[in-house]
């Protein structure tokens, strides 16, 4: 059986189904159906009303112009993404109120409130304006996940410089291919950030970045641990490096806002595809706040007394959307923590949790799964009382890990709202609304109202009930505007299948009742434990290595990380197989790509299951990485490579 197949057999046989507990419901911010019906009556009339809770500097003329694929939505309305989350909250009685709880991995606490994050971004804003970023010039930012982060995504958004943000887990070159691109001229680092134990040498990284990244004029390096505790041995080169506190020692704490058009960008973020190249996925103002707005106040609930905990780092689309724009926009207290949920102990977020009474929990089933694994000893150890919402996102959850999920960390009190979306999406698309939907485990549910969900075989006919591509039929506010620098690519990878109807690149099923179960992807990319990677992407990595010829990589099921990396390796001629070689090409992908990509298997071998045409058959690469029997091999050119293949593989597990 297909590892898709079997999900849904699995998912089939599940039949619990959980009501929003009373008390939730007295109090949610929707208790009906009722916003579903107005958005089905009308769509743009439901998401105007949402637009109208940002403040704008104008409004706009139209709400959507819609030339397919391009989609442009709140038409000549100005606004600016940092007064949102900032300035109007200086206004409205919350100028004092905790805006950021943050949390070192270390042990050292900040708080920041809406004043003083506001008076920081000014700061930081005049401060890249000092150093010529004007309004529309990319600037990259690669840091550890401290308050500085969060000041330099608003300060770009004050000035209207797109801001880039790289995963500080991504290696200096994935940095230097992302700054290239991107044509960055400021990069934003620090000297170091912590992960388990471990400093991280951001710095260092982004100087060997640096040293291939002809657009950068100015880099601000943040010291992680202050003025006087800079790291050692960190390098500045003269006029292109500065300290943080330097600069920000003389900045004046008043920044004039630039008056943003709704469509003009606000970020790139670089995510993997079905080829070797990350793609840079184009958000822009109006329509990507609107849609993050709204959904953390319906999605999340969220009231002025709640204490939101989003655990992704900022380096990826669930950090910018729900610990940076949707919540600051709303006013909310975030919690936010640098480092590992194990270090010093495996009870590390049930800590935070507890001390700073977080409410609303929001987090991946991978970090769940770990969670079991380590056993409810743990979050037993803590009262978790605060609590009364639960969110996952990233990938499929299986029902064991969301009964869990309900039981030993919501109590068995705390609805659980499983989100789909994607970097693309900009914001959430498919979910419970907490407060009204009967839940199911392993279901993400419905469509958020406003958003228009199908699945489509490959002719683009609907499937109402059974399994399908999952595909968007119609545009949203939060929707990606383009590829950066890449039309075409959009053009062929989001609309190409069906005009007009976006393809998310994952498996689905629908149910009786309507209700979405996302298998995964259809396409080349992997899920690692919720971290999107492109098989051509490592498979480069590998092919640039000099001992290797030919590399073929597919993803196996993994207990923790959902699902690993296996990489098919063929030798150049000439090249032995030495005994260290297989832990010197997974290291190779680690410094190429980051550590989220080295493979945890190397198989060896001097052939590849190719069809007559010379294709890669991967379907028969993942049967074997997944120890199934061998699906259809009558294509092949060369039938009995693929069983050596698996008999090498057997024997490598045993
Ligand atoms: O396969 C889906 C999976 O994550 C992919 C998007 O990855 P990325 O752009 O990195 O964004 C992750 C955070 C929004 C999707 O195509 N995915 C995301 N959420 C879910 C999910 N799969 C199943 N259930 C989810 N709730």
């Amino acid at each position: 059986m297909s590892q898709t197949a079997e999900r849904i057999e699995t998912l089939l046989k599940e039949r619990r189904t959980y009501q929003p507990p009373a008390a939730f419901k007295r109090t949610a911010h929707v208790r009906s159906k009722k916003p579903y019906q107005e958005a089905s009556r009308d769509r743009l009339k439901f998401w105007a009303a949402r637009a109208k809770e940002l403040e704008w500097f104008k409004p706009w003329k139209k709400v959507l112009e819609w030339n397919p694929p391009h989609a442009k939505w709140f038409v000549g309305g100005k606004l600016n993404a940092s007064v949102n989350c900032l300035d109007r909250h200086l206004k409205n009685g919350r100028r004092n109120k905790v805006a950021l709880i943050w949390e070192g991995e270390p042990g050292d606490r900040r708080t920041l409130s809406y004043w003083d994050l506001h008076r920081e971004v000014c700061r930081f804003a005049n401060v890249l304006r000092d150093l010529g970023v004007k309004k529309g010039d990319r600037v990259a930012i690669y840091m550890p996940m401290i308050p500085e982060v969060v000041v330099a995504m608003l300060a770009c958004a004050r000035i209207g410089a797109p801001h880039s943000v790289v995963f500080g887990g991504f290696s200096a070159e994935s940095l230097k291919d992302r700054i290239n691109d991107a044509e960055a001229t400021v990069l934003i680092t620090a000297d170091k950030g912590y992960r388990r134990g471990q400093v991280v040498p951001l710095k260092r990284n982004a100087d060997e970045a640096l040293k291939e990244t002809p657009t950068i004029r100015h880099v601000v390096v943040v010291a992680r641990d202050g003025k006087g505790s800079e790291a050692a041995g960190i390098e500045m080169q003269p006029g292109r490096d500065h300290w943080y506190h330097e600069l920000m020692s003389r900045a004046s704490p008043d920044a004039k806002p630039a008056v943003m058009d709704a469509e003009d960008l606000l970020f790139i973020l670089y995510t993997s595809g079905t080829t070797g190249k990350p793609k840079g996925i184009v958000h822009t103002t109006g329509g990507y706040l609107t849609h993050v707005t709204a959904t953390t106040k319906w999605v999340f609930d969220l009231k002025d007394d709640d204490v939101f905990w989003c655990t992704a780092d900022v380096g990826w689309v669930t950090g910018h959307s729900y610990i940076v724009y949707g919540p600051l926009s709303l006013g909310a207290t975030v919690v936010m923590y640098e480092g590992a949920p194990d270090w010093p102990d495996k009870d590390r977020f049930w800590e935070i949790v507890e001390r700073y009474g977080v409410t609303v929990f929001y987090t991946a089933p991978t970090a769940i799964r770990a969670f079991m694994k380590w056993g409810p000893e743990y979050p037993a150890r803590h009262d978790l009382s605060s609590l009364r919402l639960l969110g996952t996102v990233g990938e499929p959850i299986n029902p064991e890990a969301w009964i869990w999920y309900h039981q030993h960390i919501g109590g068995k009190r705390c609805p659980i709202v499983d989100t789909w979306w994607q970097t693309e999406t900009g914001g959430i698309m498919i979910t419970p609304l907490p407060g009204v939907t009967r839940t199911k485990p392993g279901s993400a549910t419905l469509p958020f109202p406003g958003i228009e969900a199908a699945l489509l075989d490959g002719d683009g006919n609907e499937i109402k009930v059974g399994g399908g591509f999952l595909a968007i039929t119609s545009p949203w506010p939060g929707m990606l505007r383009t590829i950066y620098k890449d039309d075409q690519r959009y053009r062929d990878t989001y609309w190409g299948r069906w005009p007009g109807k976006y393809f998310t690149g994952d498996g689905a099923k629908r149910d009786r009742d309507g209700y979405f179960w996302i298998l995964g992807r259809v396409d080349d990319v992997l899920n690692v434990a919720g971290h999107r990677i492109g098989t051509m992407e490592v498979e480069s990595a590998l092919v640039s290595h000099p001992a290797v010829a030919e590399a073929a990589v597919v993803g196996k099921p993994h207990e923790l990380k959902g699902q690993a990396l296996v990489a098919f390796v063929i030798l150049r001629a000439g090249v032995s197989n030495r005994p260290e070689l297989a832990d010197e090409l997974k290291q190779h992908v680690a410094t190429k790509i980051g550590a989220i990509a080295r493979p945890d298997d190397i198989i060896f071998t001097a052939d590849l299951p190719k069809t007559r045409s010379g294709k890669i058959m991967r379907r028969l690469l993942k049967d074997i990485a997944a120890g199934r029997a061998l699906g259809d091999v009558t294509t092949l050119a060369d039938p009995a490579v693929v069983q050596a293949l698996k008999e090498k593989y057997e024997e490598q597990e045993s």
